[in-house]
């Protein structure tokens, strides 16, 4: 019998897509040929920001600097665990001014977090996981292509929760999160074709029950999703992912962020959760 597990409220930090537009290529699914619709990307992304407030949680917005068309991708500004904020360090010039913009975000709110500059090359949540009910608090990284290794450690430091590093392989998904995703507390779901053979091996090991993808779901951004524990934030494009998440007794909610997927993003990118 498969009992619907029970929603936890979240806070989120989002960041609207006003300055947002495709004019550079930093992953595979960049095209700078390939028009944004400015205004449909912002509905798409305000229809993302309602689903979360309907589902009863609590989203802090970012301002949008102009000049920074990815500040959308809030996932990638910071890590935070337990009150403590792991700062980003971007990969490319492009983007490195939005670590700054998140910064102080938190630090305007200094009695709530403990801020922790990086030395080492990390993007934020794009390449973390946290689930604080496996093995006592586990935070799962990925590396290979934006977050260098080093970062792991220098993330175990700051955060004092056991890191385990898993290398990613296919550029297309070059960050953990559109590859694996948190669906509980303690359970992930994972398209094994994005991670190295002795990677695989780790997650089958820490997860023996983990719900799996396949290829469709992965490059249908169907990885890329937001659980509450219950309810499963996920792209419309995903529907076999939404089906198999439904069989394992989860909430599938689709929607459709068609203008993000241009960035290279979807629902994940979109969204960072604070854990004071
Ligand atoms: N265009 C952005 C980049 O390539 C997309 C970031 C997506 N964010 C994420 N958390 N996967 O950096």
């Amino acid at each position: 019998m498969i009992v619907t597990p029970e929603p936890r409220h979240r806070t989120y930090l989002m960041c609207a897509p006003e300055h947002y537009v495709v004019e550079y290529e930093i992953n595979p699914w960049m095209n700078t040929d390939t028009p944004v619709d400015a205004e449909l990307a912002l509905k798409q992304w305000d229809g993302l920001r309602e689903t979360f407030m309907g589902l009863g949680h609590t989203v802090h917005t970012l301002a949008p600097v102009a000049g920074l068309p990815d500040m959308v991708f809030a996932a990638n500004g910071a890590f935070s665990v337990d009150g403590v904020v792991y700062g980003a360090r971007f990969r490319y010039a492009q983007r490195t001014a939005e670590a700054a913009a998140h910064r102080a975000f938190y630090e305007a709110r200094p009695v709530d977090w403990r801020f922790v500059a990086p030395k080492e090359t990390n993007e934020g949540e794009g390449d973390f996981a946290y689930l604080p009910d496996a093995y006592g608090g586990l935070v799962l990284a990925g590396y290979g292509f934006r977050t260098e290794a080093a970062a792991h450690a220098e993330a175990q430091e700051a955060l004092g929760r056991p890191v385990v590093s898993l290398r990613l392989v296919d550029p297309h998904y070059y960050h953990l999160d559109v590859a694996l995703a948190a669906l509980d507390d303690a359970n992930v779901v994972y398209y094994p074709g994005a991670f190295s053979t002795a990677s695989q091996r780790v997650l089958r090991q820490l997860f023996p029950d983990a719900v799996l993808a396949d290829e469709a779901d992965a490059l249908a951004f169907g990885l890329n999703l937001v659980s509450d524990g219950r309810h499963v934030v996920l792209n419309s494009e995903a529907t076999a992912l939404a089906a198999r998440l439904s069989a394992a007794g989860y909430v599938p909610v689709p929607v459709e962020l068609g203008e993000l997927k241009k960035g290279g993003g979807s629902v994940k990118c979109c969204v960072a959760e604070l854990r004071p």
